[in-house]
């Protein structure tokens, strides 16, 4: 018993720090997700470290400036003045009670998960590693990442023979004889919607699993300082199944409404009108919306996770598959929509002059992975198209993962000039109408000229 006590001497300790605001946090990865949540920790009076091997990041927030469009620098002043600083020397993680790991999880160039990210920083940290630390993994990933991937490496390269806390119960003795060398491990997901100002990010429900009871408690008092709501689950796994079934259930639905949008067109139904229609119903009917493609860090990539982990288990998951499918089919689609409207003008699209209006995966923010207007762009180059491109968020589209286009953004003027407007993202700054009235011909991909009732609109 005495070992346990000695846990839970730890745990009440690490409780009260959280309480009294002297607990301090390290956050792993400053990007979209690990800056907000940094800025949070440090909004609730944390004393928070943030850690990114990208030194631009580093060096701007130690400038009081930001790298993403809807932080202001003035919040980053605001939190440097509350003691928020970032670094690149992952020694500092010594002096954390709490370690938060938000950085990419993407796919190779085999669909298949990347996890280098999670390993790197994994490495990375485990020489640093203190008893009675709190581990948190936020990265979206497949079940079993928490337990299989990060705590073995974390008890194997750790300096101190650490080992993290496992006993199933409060009242049970420990495994570990030496309970006072243990540091704790829970997988939390994010679950922001970047751009969505409708839910304040303390109003999202926090789903956190443990490896154990102490560390499910710790991260549960940790996060319920910044979040009204936790939800606790058994286990890293039932919290890491949790984030990439919301994020299959969007991409599976999505797939269905581009499937039945294509049937729409077919048909000569308006699939938008259709869609408003069925919102009407009080239950048992959630809208989404077609577009041009899946975009983004998480739905076009979090649900080839699952399936590449489901072949462990002999496990074939078709709905994932089925959906990506259909999705990764609409860029093709788009380019033969514009070829459609292009023809109805005598036109070809080799040669044609071709708008791109809006890049950035979905309205109003400023990120472009996995945008679905990459691969329309690539695609009508490829088809002997001169492309533009507009999109208030990016004066230039360099290099990523999967592109190199080495676009400079073009004015909004003379928009008669070109042969077609393509509608990719439909971010509320544009004027549609003015947009309409001024272009030789618009494809819409979004429904953005909606109520426009122009000859000119061909909608997609
Ligand atoms: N962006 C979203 O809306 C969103 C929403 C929910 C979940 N997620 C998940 O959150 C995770 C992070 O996504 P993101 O959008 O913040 O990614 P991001 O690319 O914006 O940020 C990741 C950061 O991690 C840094 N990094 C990479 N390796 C590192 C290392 N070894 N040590 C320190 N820093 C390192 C990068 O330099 C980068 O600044 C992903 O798993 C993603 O699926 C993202």
């Amino acid at each position: 018993m005495a070992n346990q006590s000695a846990v839970n001497r730890t745990v009440e300790s690490t409780k009260n720090k959280i309480k009294q605001r002297q607990a301090r946090v390290g956050i792993i990865g400053l990007g979209y997700v690990g800056l907000p949540l940094a800025l949070l920790f440090t909004e609730q009076k944390f004393l928070v470290t943030g850690f990114d091997i990208d030194q631009r990041k580093v060096d701007t927030l130690a400038q009081g400036g930001s790298y993403i469009y809807r932080i202001g620098a003035d919040e980053i002043k605001a939190a440097k003045a509350q003691g928020f600083s970032a670094t690149s020397d992952y020694a500092q993680l010594e002096e954390m009670d709490a370690v938060i790991i938000c950085v990419p999880t993407p796919l190779n160039q085999y669909h298949e998960p990347d996890l280098s990210y999670i390993t790197d920083t994994t490495h990375a940290l485990a020489p640093h590693l203190q008893p009675g630390q709190l581990v948190i993994l936020e990265s979206t990933t497949y079940p079993g990442t928490t337990e299989e991937v990060l705590l073995p490496i974390l008890e194997k390269e750790n300096k101190q023979g650490l080992k993290a806390a496992r006993s199933t119960s409060s009242r049970t003795p420990s495994a570990n004889p030496r309970a006072e060398k243990e540091f704790f491990v829970a997988f939390s997901p994010e679950r922001e919607d970047p751009g969505n100002t409708t839910v304040a990010r303390c109003d999202i429900p926090k789903v956190v699993g443990g490896v154990n009871p102490q560390a499910a408690e710790l991260a549960g008092a940790l996060y319920g300082s910044i979040f009204h709501r936790i939800v606790p689950v058994s286990s890293p796994a039932a919290a890491e199944m949790t984030k990439l079934l919301e994020n299959i259930y969007r991409c599976v639905n999505i797939a269905l409404v581009n499937e039945l949008k294509l049937l729409c067109l077919r048909m000569g139904i308006d699939i938008w009108e259709v869609i408003a229609a069925a919102s009407t119903k009080p239950f048992g009917f959630h809208p989404f919306y077609p577009g041009p493609g899946l975009g983004g860090h998480c739905i076009p990539v979090d649900p080839f996770y699952l399936s590449w982990k489901a072949k462990e288990f002999d496990f074939r998951t078709r709905f994932i598959e089925l959906a990506g499918e259909i999705n990764n089919n609409m860029p093709y689609h788009v380019l033969a929509s514009i070829g459609g409207a292009l023809n109805q003008h005598k036109k070809s699209v080799n040669g044609a002059r071709v708008l791109v209006l809006g890049v950035a995966y979905k309205r109003d923010i400023d990120d472009l992975r996995e945008s679905p207007a990459l691969t329309v762009i690539e695609l009508l180059q490829h088809e002997g198209a001169q492309v533009s491109y507009h999109d208030p968020y990016f004066p230039f589209i360099g290099k990523g993962r999967k592109y190199d286009l080495q676009m400079k953004r073009t004015e909004l003027d003379k928009l008669g000039e070109y042969d077609c407007i393509v509608i990719i993202t439909d971010h509320s700054d544009y004027d549609y109408k003015k947009i309409v009235s001024e272009a030789q011909l618009v494809v819409d991909t979004r429904n953005a000229t909606k109520g426009i009732d122009s000859p000119k609109v061909v909608r997609c």
